[in-house]
């Protein structure tokens, strides 16, 4: 039986019931919905809308709904379109008329909205967390590399020597800003639909504020149209997601070109790498390609939820239901990827030595002796121009860089220390930037950022 039997004389086709059914996947919600219904209940409640007994009544089935929902008892009916409709269906099965009044002045639109709004808040809750975790991971790699350097680059071309701390800590602010748009997009969502109805409120005495407080809503929506229509929040959801992906999949990029032999920086652990089917002697880094790989097709989620968001009138339209499977595919991904990759690397054995003579060449160096120049008076554009000219020297005639400074007139053995190994990073003095001194400072700041997100993720769970 549909939850429209009274209006229709025929029975829904099959075609209808296979291609708008989304409890294949919207059974992921049956918790927060029976949260939802436990909530309305008191709601009617407390407006003398239902009895004490027949609420008690209600939440005592609920409960037991529940239970069979976890315990896998409960059997679904071949017309059960969502989850909502399948709940209600089993209240009233055993609740009989009590059961019956539980979707009093309630729509499955304001339902669905506050259940996914409860879910998401949880989830990107979630992965908040697993955020930390990994920016702790990569604290504790930044902290025990103490003065390893390698290579920075641009252009992929290598750059200038760059702490090994640096590096980890590098990706550890992008994940920073993750954690923090999330929390942003959290408060955002914190408001509840329940009340809107199936788009303009309730002739019956509901209580929206009750509800919204009942259910640790921050507060209630404004306006029934935009509450049932509303899905920002899942579109938000989804671009912190694919940003947060983008950030996996450039680390990811890197663990594949570190790993390879021609840059030789880290030994993938057996337990994250896999082999292959006909080469015996590889060892292949899947779990990092596929954080590369998988980030298009969360921003693929994203694009394709506007899309679907663009051009509906208000308020609902059944086209909000493609709200949930992107939705749960990238907080799958994600909370998947978080802690594969954070596995990966904190197993990988890192080559400090490999770094430190990767970064050992002399040119790496040049941008120290043109700043040598500056700080006795050579303007900056000249003293490149100098500079630049011994590199190709020592390039076109295969002569030693450090030969060619000794030499130079304006440059000499001084500045010809300046190009043995370690000597460059130890000199860098800017804040922010890769040299030992800035560098413990950014370490500071980046442990308290790190505790304050430990206290902020407290009151996100406590919340
Ligand atoms: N399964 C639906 C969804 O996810 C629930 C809302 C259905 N509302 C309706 N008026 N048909 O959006």
């Amino acid at each position: 039986m549909t939850l429209w039997h009274g209006r229709f004389e025929g029975t829904p086709s099959s075609e209808l019931l296979a291609y708008t059914q989304s409890l294949s996947f919207d059974r992921r919600l049956a918790h927060d919905d029976i949260t939802c219904s436990k909530a309305h209940v008191k709601g009617l409640a407390i407006s003398g809308i239902i009895t004490e007994v027949e609420s008690r009544q209600l939440l005592e089935t609920l409960d037991k709904v529940e239970t069979e929902l976890a315990s896998g008892e409960f059997s679904f009916a071949y017309s059960d379109e969502d989850i909502h409709t399948a709940i209600e269906r089993r209240v009233t099965e055993i609740a009989g008329d009590t059961g019956a009044k539980l979707h009093t002045g309630r729509s499955r639109n304001d339902q669905v909205a506050t259940d996914l709004r409860l879910f998401t808040k949880r989830e990107l809750g979630g992965i908040c967390a697993r955020i930390l975790e990994f920016q702790k991971l990569l604290l504790g790699l930044a902290e025990s590399a103490e003065d390893v350097y390698l290579p920075g680059y641009t252009h992929l071309q290598k750059a200038q020597p760059i702490l090994l701390s640096h590096y980890f800590l590098a990706h550890g602010w992008a994940l920073a800003r993750d954690f923090e748009r999330m929390t942003e997009t959290i408060a955002r969502l914190d408001v509840s639909p329940l009340g809107a109805g199936a788009l303009g409120g309730s002739s019956l005495p509901l209580d929206p504020d009750f509800v919204a407080m009942e259910l640790g809503f921050a507060k209630r929506f404004d306006n029934s149209l935009d509450a049932v229509s509303d899905r920002d929040f899942v579109a938000e959801s989804l671009f912190d997601l694919a940003l947060l992906g983008v950030h996996l999949s450039r680390i990811g990029e890197e663990l594949v070109l570190w790993s390879t032999e021609e840059f030789g920086y880290l030994r993938l652990d057996d337990a994250y790498s896999t082999g292959s089917s006909m080469l015996p002697q590889k060892k292949n880094p899947d779990i990092a390609e596929l954080a590369r790989g998988k980030s298009g097709r969360v921003i693929g989620s994203l694009t394709g939820f506007l899309a679907t968001l663009k051009g509906l009138p208000l308020s609902y339209n059944r086209d909000l239901q493609e709200d949930k499977e992107p939705l749960f595919d990238a907080l799958n991904q994600l909370s998947l990827g978080l802690s594969s990759l954070s596995g990966m690397l904190s197993s990988a054995g890192f080559d400090f030595s490999k770094m430190r003579r990767a970064a050992d060449s002399q040119y790496l160096c040049a941008i120290d002796l043109a700043e040598w120049l500056v700080a006795r008076g050579v303007p900056f554009r000249k003293a490149h121009a100098i500079i630049g000219g011994l590199v190709r020297d020592s390039l076109e005639r295969h002569v030693d860089l450090g030969e060619l400074v000794e030499a130079h007139p304006q440059l000499g053995s001084e500045a010809a220390e300046l190009l043995v190994p370690g000597v460059s990073v130890e000199r860098r003095l800017s804040l922010g930037g890769s040299g030992t001194e800035a560098v413990k400072i950014q370490l500071e700041s980046f442990r308290s950022m790190v505790a304050r997100e430990d206290m902020r993720l407290q009151t996100l769970v406590s919340a």
